[in-house]
């Protein structure tokens, strides 16, 4: 694993950015693996500012993201299809129809499942892969005890995994209890995974990961397994006082 130490979140975003601008010059057809939450919200920002300027051009893009609530619709403003749209897609030079987030409110989710879990192979599998991590160490939404060999699949959300969402919603009772997530299986078919994590709260986390031990209780640990994982984190992350 190779581990960056930047000082602080700005740094953070700008050198995931330099990473993504760099996959996307070496290959302008990539496939990116996306991520929601708080951690990629710098990220999105560099990166629309680099379209902007010319420095990075998603034309030929794709994109897979990792996970979506269950029975939010893809209209409702918390649905990670709207996150996307509103941190990324629709302020960069994508093509919609090339942005791939599962549905979460299919007829069948079995078979949703298995749609997405196909298309990743169809249409990835992601040159890159941006994660973040949870405080309990869930990857996607991979939470402790997850099957390590997983793909595609439905989960019910943890009450801490619930209650570090409920931010987003007005009311604690308005955050989805399910999600559909690509399996940690699927995280790993990734040619290359960027992880990324800011603040103290992921300090113990981060603790755990590099301290290296493979721990179905501890989801993220199922990366030490993978050849290329970029781990970008700032000081607070590492433990280190700010
Ligand atoms: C989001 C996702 C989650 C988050 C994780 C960290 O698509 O899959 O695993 O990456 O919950 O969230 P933040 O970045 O909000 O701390």
């Amino acid at each position: 694993m190779e581990v960056i130490i930047v000082n602080d979140y700005e740094q953070l975003s700008q050198r995931a950015c330099d990473i993504i601008v760099e996959q996307v010059h070496m290959n302008p057809e990539s496939v990116l693996g996306l991520a929601t939450g708080g951690t990629p919200l710098g990220t999105y920002r560099e990166l629309v500012q680099a379209n902007g300027n010319g420095k990075i051009d998603f034309k030929h893009v794709s994109t897979l993201n990792l996970d979506e609530y269950i029975g939010l619709d893809s209209s409702h403003p918390q649905s990670y299809r709207q996150f996307m749209k509103r941190e990324l897609f629709d302020a960069i030079n994508i093509s919609e129809t090339r942005t791939y987030i599962p549905d979460g409110r299919p007829d069948d989710l079995e078979e949703e499942c298995r749609r997405y879990e196909a298309l990743i192979e169809a249409i990835g599998p992601p040159d890159l892969q941006l994660l973040g991590i949870g405080e309990n160490g869930h990857i996607g939404f991979n939470e402790p005890g997850s099957d390590m060999d997983g793909e595609t699949h439905i989960v019910e959300l943890t009450e801490s995994t619930r209650a570090a969402n409920a931010r987003f919603f007005d009311k604690d009772e308005d955050v989805p209890a399910h999600a559909i997530t690509m399996g940690i299986r699927s995280i790993l078919k990734s040619k290359r995974i960027l992880l990324l994590a800011s603040g103290e709260r992921k300090a113990r986390a981060i603790k755990r990961l590099l301290q290296g031990e493979e721990d179905a209780n501890f989801p993220a640990s199922a990366l030490l397994a993978h050849p290329h994982v970029t781990l970008v984190m700032d000081q607070a992350a590492y433990g280190m006082k700010g």
